[in-house]
């Protein structure tokens, strides 16, 4: 209590010490305060902004990491280290604005905004994990990873921003934004009933708080971490370096402040060039003729299937390479992991860009280049532009006349104008449309595709759609489709990859062996892991090649990849408690093993087993209980390693819940198979 009088007593408002006292308010139960409750105390509202202002900066300099009389987190084992991405939102002015309204109108404003901010944060999947007063402490990693984390909070940062202006409240409304990514600890239930949140240990909050408050009304400000995420998917304006406020050394920061027009996210995430292409000749050779063919008339359609990072958007970008000087038109759609339920998104994108909509562009200027751009491919514009135009948000006054169709009429036309664009396009010179990414359609783009596939046979069209083995295709069994799936490079491949990634220069043999080794023939996988031994300090720049620093240590998962690779983990979430005990086991363990550490009843691991299995994570080689389990991919098992906090990697849990008989046994092949050094 002595803590919270002299807490009272820094910001000049002894005057209650008594009351929280009365109360058991301690600095534990400071952050799980609200508005409400220190009204209900008496607590003045200037005060009880003041107060509210002092506990946040108290939680965000330190959320959880915090005070020492923090209470003791409930279920230790559900702790995680995991890479986050932490969001912080703060109203700009609020207590300017609290002093001039009345508080009930001030409550409707906090009502207002904090709803917004729950609605946008959801759409994009992430977590709000607290509000504190006007603050808002977002999660995007937990708790679900996403392959894309950073993005997804930068976007939903620009989107809050205009959200928040929009909203319909007695003053205009800014705010400010903070976004960090890097490696925490997450998960200790702190707290306890309502108030109980997940807690998460490390700098980043605290950087994602103070990036916050330096950012500008209305921006969104990032650290270097997250940018390095980002490539060119934003416009960035660098604000140099910052000194910040309990961070080590000045921090780089950078204001987000807007999305990028680059047509490709590929292309977007791959600024510094692309990585000469290894290997893939004959499935280059197989494109090029299905090209081939496809100008004759007899339209194509190839399926390219291969997981992340394989190199389907590597092996189309190597042909659309091929045919630069080749007179025909490019049609390039992206599927995007943000979208999957945005109906038409990839083509809207499209007409969007193909149209060369600008940001400042008022409705008739849109309206008139999307004529420009049907023109190219059909004379009569009566149809094709209101129902593209309807597609678009882009309101065509009494250009056109009024469509009043049914949803289900609207759809079929819109569909059917976009497929005579095609034709249109295809009956002047070849097509070639690329849909990237098809994994993450949406339904009716899925429709659209359907009837593109079954036009195509007759059109000078080579239709090119890639996924991940995870979608399966309808379109197989047509005689005009083929499906071309990518395999991982072989062992000599790898070696080459590594050096073009090095610009030639070469890397010691053990590196080598390493990255070969652990990357399983994943080109991007590889590029990764071969950047990060380069940048990361492991080896230093001699005058024909790297030497190693120092000793030789397992290389760590590149922080580019952790997000992507636990977002595989975290979809399987009650098998992923088996993913990581068996990684900790090693690349490969035995049924009896596992079963012996997890302490798990058989019928639940056994059917965790199965699930990770059926979701390619691991491979089985014979039956239950004689079973060998191998993980797929050497940096998945890492990765699910890496989540177990290092207590518990030592694992008194692993041990303890087991018989003594099975305890020796387990510790046997414990050692034999010696977890990886942190
Ligand atoms: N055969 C290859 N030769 C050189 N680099 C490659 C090759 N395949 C893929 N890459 C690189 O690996 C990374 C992942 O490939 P990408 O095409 O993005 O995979 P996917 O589209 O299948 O997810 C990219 O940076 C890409 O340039
Ligand atoms: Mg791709």
């Amino acid at each position: 209590m002595q803590q919270i009088a002299n807490w009272l007593k820094k910001l000049g408002m002894s005057e209650y010490t008594e009351r929280f006292a009365e109360n058991d308010i301690d600095m534990a139960v400071l952050p799980d305060l609200t508005d409400e409750h220190l009204k209900n105390l008496g607590v003045s509202l200037g005060h009880r902004l003041k107060m509210l202002r002092a506990i946040r900066d108290l939680s965000s300099a330190s959320v959880a990491a915090t005070a020492p009389a923090a209470p003791e987190p409930t279920r230790q084992d559900d702790a995680e280290r995991r890479p986050l991405t932490v969001m912080f939102t703060d109203l700009v002015g609020s207590t300017a604005l609290s002093a001039k309204l009345d508080p009930e109108d001030m409550r409707f404003v906090i009502g207002a905004y904090h709803q917004c901010v729950a609605e946008t944060v959801s759409r994009f999947d992430g977590f709000v994990a607290k509000y504190m007063g006007d603050g808002v402490l977002i999660y995007f990693g937990y708790p679900h990873a996403h392959e894309d984390d950073a993005e997804r909070a930068v976007r939903t940062g620009l989107a809050l921003v205009e959200a928040v202006g929009k909203l319909r409240v007695q003053e205009p409304l800014q705010v400010r934004i903070g976004v960090a990514t890097g490696l925490v600890v997450v998960g200790d239930l702190v707290g306890s009933g309502e108030a109980q949140e997940r807690g998460v240990v490390g700098e980043t909050p605290n950087l994602a708080a103070r990036l916050q408050g330096i950012a500008a009304a209305n921006t969104v400000v990032v650290a270097e971490g997250t940018r390095r995420l980002l490539g060119n998917l934003f416009e960035l304006e660098d604000l140099g370096p910052k000194d910040l406020r309990g961070i080590a050394g000045p921090a780089r920061a950078w204001a987000a402040l807007r999305a990028s027009t680059m047509e490709s996210r590929f292309e977007a995430l791959h600024t510094s060039g692309l990585t000469a292409l290894v290997g893939r000749e004959e499935e280059t050779e197989l494109l090029l003729r299905r090209w081939a063919r496809a100008k004759t008339g007899e339209g194509q359609v190839v399926l390219l299937s291969g997981e992340a990072g394989i190199g389907k958007s590597r092996l189309t970008a190597a042909l659309l390479e091929r045919l630069v000087g080749e007179p025909h038109t490019r049609l390039r759609y992206f599927c995007s992991p943000q979208h999957t339920d945005s109906a038409l998104y990839p083509s809207i994108a499209q007409l969007e860009r193909a149209a060369g909509f600008r940001r400042d562009d008022a409705d008739d200027q849109r309206l008139k280049k999307l004529e420009a751009l049907l023109a190219q491919g059909t004379s009569d514009l009566s149809e094709a532009v209101p129902m593209l135009a309807e597609l678009l948000l882009i309101p065509t006054g009494d250009r056109y006349p009024p469509l009043n169709l049914t949803p289900q009429k609207r759809k079929e036309k819109t569909l059917k104008a976009q497929l005579a664009q095609v034709e249109g396009l295809a009956a002047q010179q070849p097509v070639l449309m690329v849909w990237e990414d098809v994994h993450w359609s949406d339904p009716t783009t899925r429709e659209s595709l359907d009837l593109l596939i079954d036009r195509v046979p007759r059109r000078r069209v080579l239709v090119i759609i890639t996924f991940r083995p995870e979608f399966s295709p309808p379109w197989v069994d047509r005689p005009h489709v083929t499906l071309l799936s990518l395999s991982r490079l072989p062992t000599k491949q790898r070696v080459d990859m590594i050096t073009h990634v090095t610009g030639g220069k070469a890397l010691p043999k053990e590196i080598i062996d390493q990255i070969v080794d652990r990357t399983d023939g994943v080109p991007l996988f590889i590029e990764e892991l071969t950047k990060s031994v380069v940048e990361g300090g492991i080896v230093t720049e001699t005058a024909n090649g790297y030497a190693m620093s120092g000793p030789a240590t397992p290389l760590a998962i590149p922080t580019t990849l952790h997000a992507s690779l636990l977002a595989r983990l975290d979809r399987l979430a009650p098998a992923r408690e088996v993913a990581q005990i068996g990684a900790a086991l090693g690349r490969s363990f035995s049924h009896e093993q596992i079963s012996a550490v997890s302490g798990m009843p058989l019928q639940q691991l056994d059917d965790a087993l199965a699930r990770l299995v059926h979701a390619e994570l691991i491979f089985r080689r014979g039956t239950p209980p004689h079973a060998e389990y191998t993980f797929k991919h050497a940096l998945v098992q890492d990765a699910a390693y890496s989540t177990l906090l290092r207590s518990r990697r030592k694992s008194e849990r692993f041990w303890r819940s087991n018989s003594r008989r099975r305890q020796k046994r387990s510790l046997k092949c414990w050692r034999i198979i010696s977890p990886k050094p942190e």
